[in-house]
């Protein structure tokens, strides 16, 4: 889940850089990139900088547009990465349109429900299922260096927001059920991304959980926070799915509601498939798409996204190698 935000910190590192920018070029129209990187950031000082002005007068939309300051990576068109063959669930055609309208919507549920929400969940991994290999379009920016792959796409919704659909695959030094295990622990989640300020578990059984989370204030963007149901789904002892996706309740309140305004943003799909590969190997494949209620253009963030995933997965390694 985690992967939806975590970005966010590299990522406005980025902006920061761009405000600084866009004022050397203003100054000097002669700029040159070199200058850009020599721009030495000094971030908390930026914080009290009120980057929320700045960001509010600087035009730095249209400085991007212009400016593509990534690092050029060969545009491949991916087709099927690789078809392996899902034990037991064979990857069904569902018409384009159902499935970007099922990932789209956000429901209304209601929370007492376990049924209705296991239902839900059954029909998101299907969906997840039916896009798992869907690879067209994708920027790879990651190759199997260090076990890591990882592709990114963007889409724009009405209101403008950037959304990420992200792919990635990775190993894990331990088995199935410390993964579990390691994962509801939502203590020890908040100890591995100190950008989590509240997690919270309002239902939990071996087959839905019902999660709040909510993350910190980032540089100036304000909390976000999800309310989503994760549905597990055991293929065999060996294979899992983990789908998450968000939904909307009006009963729903936090434990520990937030003290400054919260902006709420969808996860509107996400999902693991995780393989136990040798006895102490997995090997997950992640499919995350979410709405961060968030503006920001695809150029600034894709390298940002993928380097911040980076880490999470190194501290996940690290935890499980030191076991
Ligand atoms: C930017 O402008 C200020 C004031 O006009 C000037 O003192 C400074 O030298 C300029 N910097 C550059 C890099 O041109
Ligand atoms: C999940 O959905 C599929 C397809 O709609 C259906 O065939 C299956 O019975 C459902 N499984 C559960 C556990 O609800
Ligand atoms: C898994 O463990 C092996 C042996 O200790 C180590 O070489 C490897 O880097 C580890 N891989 C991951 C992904 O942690």
């Amino acid at each position: 889940m985690n992967q939806c935000i975590i970005w966010i910190k590299l990522l406005f590192k980025k902006c920061l850089s761009i405000i600084q920018y866009t004022k050397i070029r203003t100054n000097n129209t002669h700029y040159q990139m070199q200058q850009f990187n020599q721009v030495e950031l000094n971030l908390d000082k930026d914080i009290d900088n009120n980057l929320k002005e700045e960001f509010k007068n600087e035009n730095y939309e249209t400085e991007l547009v212009t400016n593509d300051f990534e690092i050029k990576v060969q545009t491949q068109k991916q087709q099927l990465i690789e078809k392996q063959e899902i034990i037991e669930v064979v990857p069904q055609t569902i018409d384009i349109k159902i499935i970007r309208q099922f990932i789209e919507t956000t429901p209304t549920v209601d929370i007492n429900n376990i049924e209705f929400l296991i239902e839900l969940g059954n029909q998101s991994f299907q969906i997840y299922n039916s896009i798992l290999y869907d690879y067209d379009g994708y920027e790879q920016l990651e190759d199997n260096q260090d076990e890591f792959s990882y592709w990114i796409k963007y889409i724009e919704t009405p209101e403008k927001f950037q959304i990420h659909q992200m792919r990635y695959k990775y190993t894990l030094n331990t088995t199935i059920s410390k993964y579990i295990a390691f994962m509801k622990d939502l203590e020890m989640q908040k100890k591995i991304d100190s950008s989590i300020d509240q997690y919270e578990q309002h239902f939990s059984n071996n087959q839905l959980q019902i999660n709040y989370l909510r993350y910190k204030k980032i540089l100036f963007m304000d909390p976000r926070d999800f309310f989503f149901i994760k549905y597990i789904k055991y293929i065999d002892e060996n294979t899992l799915f983990e789908i998450s996706k968000s939904i909307e309740s009006d009963e729903f309140q936090p434990f520990t509601p937030s003290q400054k305004s919260t902006t709420r943003a969808y996860l509107q799909l996400s999902g693991n498939y995780i393989k136990q590969v040798e006895d102490n190997k997995l090997e997950i494949q992640t499919y995350s798409e979410c709405n961060m209620k968030l503006k920001l253009k695809p150029v600034m963030t894709k390298t940002a996204s993928k380097n911040e995933i980076k880490k999470l997965i190194k501290k996940y390694r690290d935890h499980f190698n030191q076991q």
